[in-house]
């Protein structure tokens, strides 16, 4: 897949520089490029920014860089998406839809927005990760390239996409590593036992735990 971020602010997202994400671009199953939207300013200072009309408090993003930005990205099988307050709510399920498809833009927003116009004449799908408002579209940009990135092939293991949290509308298990006893903080006898169904029935019963305890609005889906 490859992913294109349009953003004033580039150097905002060396965390998809580190750790899984790095490793799936070095093994060329993902391409991720940051486009500074500033190189396309048709002003002579660079700027990217503007006074609403009407006035109103704090700066807006102009037009021009940014429909520019986007144009010189944009191909036939191109989805757009628009980090924004006032999307439709990020989740497991359109994670995973955006994964299938082969390339995304992100355009990021910053200060008050964007000017409308960008949405008028690119329609594009604009996503919100939250009732909140941040200071720009850049790390709402950065969670969504990291959440649908684990569901491309090969980034992460099938299996740990398969038990994790609301792959099934259920929490996920907790999970012990070595040592087996930490200033008496035990591991759970059932998890040393061996015995692949037992384990399996107590995972399963401590998902349902967790999840009624936690976040039953779940197992009512
Ligand atoms: N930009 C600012 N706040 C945002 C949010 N909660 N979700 C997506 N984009 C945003």
């Amino acid at each position: 897949m490859i992913i294109d971020i349009l953003t004033l602010f580039p150097e905002s997202f060396s965390y998809l520089d580190s750790s899984i994400l790095k490793r799936a671009k070095e093994s060329g199953i993902l391409e991720i490029n940051l486009i500074d939207i500033r190189q396309f300013s048709k002003d002579k200072h660079k700027k990217c920014d503007d006074y609403p009309f009407g006035g109103g408090a704090g700066m807006l993003m102009s037009v021009q860089p940014v429909y520019d930005a986007i144009k010189s990205v944009i191909k036939d099988n191109t989805t757009l998406i628009m980090p924004s307050p006032s999307g439709e709510t990020f989740d497991v399920n359109l994670a995973s839809e955006l994964a299938q498809k082969e390339h995304l833009v992100f355009i990021c927003g910053h200060y008050e927005g964007i000017d409308q116009r960008i949405v008028d004449i690119f329609n594009p799908l604009e996503i919100s990760i939250g009732d909140y408002v941040l200071t720009g579209g850049e790390l709402p940009a950065m969670v969504m390239v990291d959440c649908i990135s684990r569901f491309i092939k090969g980034v992460i293991s099938e299996e740990s996409l398969k038990e994790e949290s609301f792959s099934s509308d259920r929490l996920e298990y907790p999970q012990y590593t070595r040592p087996a006893d930490f200033m008496g903080y035990k591991v759970p006898e059932v998890l040393l036992s061996g015995n692949h169904a037992q384990i399996e029935k107590w995972r399963k019963e401590m998902s349902e735990k967790i999840t009624k305890e936690k976040r039953p609005d779940l197992l009512k889906k």
